[in-house]
């Protein structure tokens, strides 16, 4: 199974890093990392970005079902990752205080801050599940990769 998903993941990164290429906005290249990861990776039921604008956090390029417009930094699963600025991996939502339902069918998620090349924090990952314990290490190792890569 691991296996299986780190092979995925490096065929993400692979696009992504072709279809980033020498693009400097910063909405195309969000756009291109949604597009392939929740396509090509199993169980992502909601995968998009919130965008750091005036110190909070505001909905930028996503796929899945309409996702909640703004959050308050230190809010749910993705104010806390820009609060702390590490990633939060969350087995299940519901013994997530102060956790944010924008779709009631989300059970599990990561979150991933990302940050620019000079280390400022613009914007956090958003990766959703139907299911329990759907993300471990290996997500939070390749998702930290890929970002880093396309964006700092
Ligand atoms: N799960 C997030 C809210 C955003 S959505 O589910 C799209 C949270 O608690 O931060």
């Amino acid at each position: 199974m691991s296996l299986e998903k780190e092979t995925k993941y490096q065929r993400c990164r692979e696009r992504i890093l072709a279809l980033c290429e020498g693009e400097e906005d910063v909405v195309a290249k969000m756009a291109s990392v949604v597009g392939v990861l929740h396509n090509e990776m199993e169980g992502f039921y909601w995968t998009g970005f919130y965008r750091v604008v005036d110190g909070g956090l505001v909905i930028g390029p996503y796929q899945g079902t309409v996702g909640c417009l703004r959050i308050e930094v230190g809010r749910g699963v993705c104010g806390t990752a820009a609060k702390v600025g590490e990633t939060q991996v969350v087995p299940d939502v519901y013994e997530f205080p102060g956790h944010i339902a924008c779709d009631a069918s989300s059970r599990s998620e990561i979150v991933v801050p990302v940050k620019d090349a000079s280390g400022s924090l613009i914007a956090v990952l958003d990766v959703d599940s139907t299911e329990k314990g759907t993300f471990d290490e290996v997500d939070q190792k390749f998702l930290e990769g890929i970002l880093a890569e396309v964006f700092s």
